[in-house]
């Protein structure tokens, strides 16, 4: 039997060619390109192909692509209706979770995944793949307006991914700069190798599953603080600390307490994280297309940067993807409960592509464990049992 590793630490659980982390040095690489590229020269919707086909599309591809997603933004009423039945004070992340797995009971078609040909039914999996893409953002922006009280805003198909999410968000269109902003960090957020909720997309898609319910699985696992919502987190903590002269002292105290910073450390980078390096870049752009009125949060976020850096550097902790994106989402208007589900709206594509990865070499995950309970023993009954 194998040595157990507790988070499985190092264990691979599958053979993939969809993104690769250069933890040391601080890189990350979708299909062999750096992500830095891709948020300088591509879109999402590009960036999206790119993971789900593994090469960089041609422009008819691309436009093709683009306008399967912008034709599947349109959600059915009884989607509606259930949002609406939904208690306005739950998580966005569960909504988006109840959502995403009814969307299968509208789109049934599994059954052909369990036919040997099983990847030949591209036709299949590509269609729920646009679907699943081009709704989740929908669903995220209507549930911000059922949550209140009004109905949704419609979707656009004259808008980009990023625009139309914004658009619909808000209830503005976003100036070009925001919606750019945007694009980029769902550019940033749509895949990290096997992390653990695309893990839990690949024991779900192994299984056979519909892709609703494989997407589902991934969005309760991303919905966790040491995953995808410690951006929140990271929001709330800044908050707590009030001023940049404070944050020394709180670190300190944090610290001292052995509690976790939040939207620092990473179980695959021993240096910061590229991600939060481009969304520092990104954060700074956006202060100064606000006329230069660095944010207190943003301050404090330096601040707190530069002191933790003193006291973690030397046991591999630096700022991860969490850290800058939720500052970016706060000043762009974003309710905070709504950053993960932010998040899941772009990780979708890593979740799908690995789906597909999945689906193409598939066996069925069964790990094993190392039983440490009692030894075999006879049932006592209830009578003798005191
Ligand atoms: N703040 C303070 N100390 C931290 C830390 C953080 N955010 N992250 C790790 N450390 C410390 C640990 O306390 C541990 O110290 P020790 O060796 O003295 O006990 C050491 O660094 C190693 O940490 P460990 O928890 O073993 O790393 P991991 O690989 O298991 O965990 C995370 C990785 C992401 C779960 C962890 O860094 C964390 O909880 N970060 C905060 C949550 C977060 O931002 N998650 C988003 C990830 S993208």
């Amino acid at each position: 039997m194998g040595e157990y590793l507790p988070g499985l630490e190092g264990v691979p659980a599958t053979r993939s060619n969809i993104s690769d982390i250069d933890g040391e040095h601080g890189h990350l690489y979708y299909r062999g390109y750096p992500i830095e590229q891709l948020v300088e020269h591509s879109t999402f919707e590009e960036t999206a192909l790119l993971l789900l086909d593994g090469r960089l599309p041609t422009r008819d591809e691309l436009e093709l692509f683009d306008s399967q997603l912008r034709r599947n933004r349109r959600v059915k009423f009884n989607i509606r209706t259930l949002m609406k039945a939904l208690p306005a004070t739950g998580h966005p992340m569960e909504m988006l979770q109840t959502a995403v797995a009814s969307l299968g009971m509208f789109y049934p078609g599994n059954e052909c995944l369990t036919d040997p040909q099983v990847c030949e039914d591209l036709d299949y999996i590509h269609n729920m793949t646009v679907k699943i893409l081009a709704r989740m953002p929908v669903i995220v922006a209507m549930w911000e307006h059922i949550r209140r009280g009004y109905d949704p805003v419609e979707p656009r198909a004259d808008l980009t991914f990023a625009e139309n999410f914004l658009y619909m968000m808000l209830g503005e269109e976003p100036d070009p700069m925001m919606a750019r902003i945007m694009d980029a960090c769902l550019i940033l957020h749509a895949e990290h190798t096997i992390n653990a909720s695309t893990f839990a997309a690949l024991v779900a898609g192994s299984t056979l599953a519909s892709p609703t319910g494989v997407i589902a699985a991934a969005i309760g696992t991303l919905s966790g603080p040491l995953h995808g919502g410690a951006n929140e987190k990271v929001v709330k903590m800044l908050d707590e600390i009030h001023s940049p002269e404070q944050v020394r002292q709180w670190l300190d105290r944090k610290l001292a307490r052995k509690e976790k910073i939040w939207g620092m450390g990473h179980r695959e980078y021993k240096v910061k994280d590229p991600r939060a390096t481009i969304l520092q870049g990104l954060m700074e752009q956006f202060v100064r297309q606000r006329g230069g009125n660095i944010s207190r949060r943003f301050e404090i976020a330096l601040a707190l940067e530069e002191a933790a850096e003193e006291r973690l550097a030397a046991k591999g902790v630096y700022p991860n993807v969490d850290y800058y994106s939720g500052i970016l989402y706060a000043e762009m208007g974003i309710p905070t409960d709504q950053f993960t589900s932010l998040f899941a709206v772009s990780r979708a594509a890593g979740w799908l592509a690995h789906w597909r990865e999945q689906l193409a070499d598939n066996r069925i995950f069964r790990p094993t464990q190392v039983y440490i309970g009692e030894p075999v023993r006879d049932y006592q009954p209830l009578s003798e049992r005191g």
